[in-house]
């Protein structure tokens, strides 16, 4: 199930992003403030997703992490699933392969690579985008 998320989800929002070290580790109250959403699972939150508008009918995907004890049933996909109809873009780590194949398989392609992107480690950054 994906609903919107509350304040309550703060705590489990911070313990799922404190246990994915690839995820972006921005504080994790300022997520209120865009589109951010749980995915649950037996009535737990398993996974999150944040994204904002980017300009008309074009959004980008701010961050997205599951439960590494939820991985691989799907929770991703449907988070995905749930962002809204247009064009959706993604920055992700030149490393991070699990989410590139995520990406992937959601229907996104690469149009871009941004050297030097990222700090502590520097990495580029591989832009990704799909038309929903
Ligand atoms: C990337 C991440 C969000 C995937 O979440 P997930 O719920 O396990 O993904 P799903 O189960 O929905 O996977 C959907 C598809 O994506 C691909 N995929 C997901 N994880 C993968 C992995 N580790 N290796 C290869 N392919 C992967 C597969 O094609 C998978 O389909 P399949 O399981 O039928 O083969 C999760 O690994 C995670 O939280 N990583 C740390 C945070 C992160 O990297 N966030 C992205 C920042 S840009």
């Amino acid at each position: 199930m994906i609903r919107p998320a509350t304040a309550a989800d703060l705590p489990r929002v911070a313990a799922i992003q404190a246990a994915s070290p690839e995820a972006a580790q921005w504080p994790v109250a300022d997520y209120l403030e865009y589109s951010f959403y749980i995915a649950e699972l037996a009535g737990e939150a398993a996974g999150f997703a944040v994204w904002r508008a980017a300009g008309e009918g074009e959004w980008e995907l701010l961050n997205l992490a599951v439960d590494p004890a939820h991985r691989r049933r799907g929770v991703a996909r449907r988070l995905i699933a749930a962002l809204p109809s247009g064009r959706v873009f993604i920055e992700v780590r030149a490393s991070n392969t699990a989410a590139q194949a995520l990406y992937t398989a959601s229907g996104f392609t690469v149009i871009g690579r941004r050297r030097g992107y990222y700090h502590s480690p520097p990495e580029d950054g591989i832009v990704m985008r799909v038309e929903k």
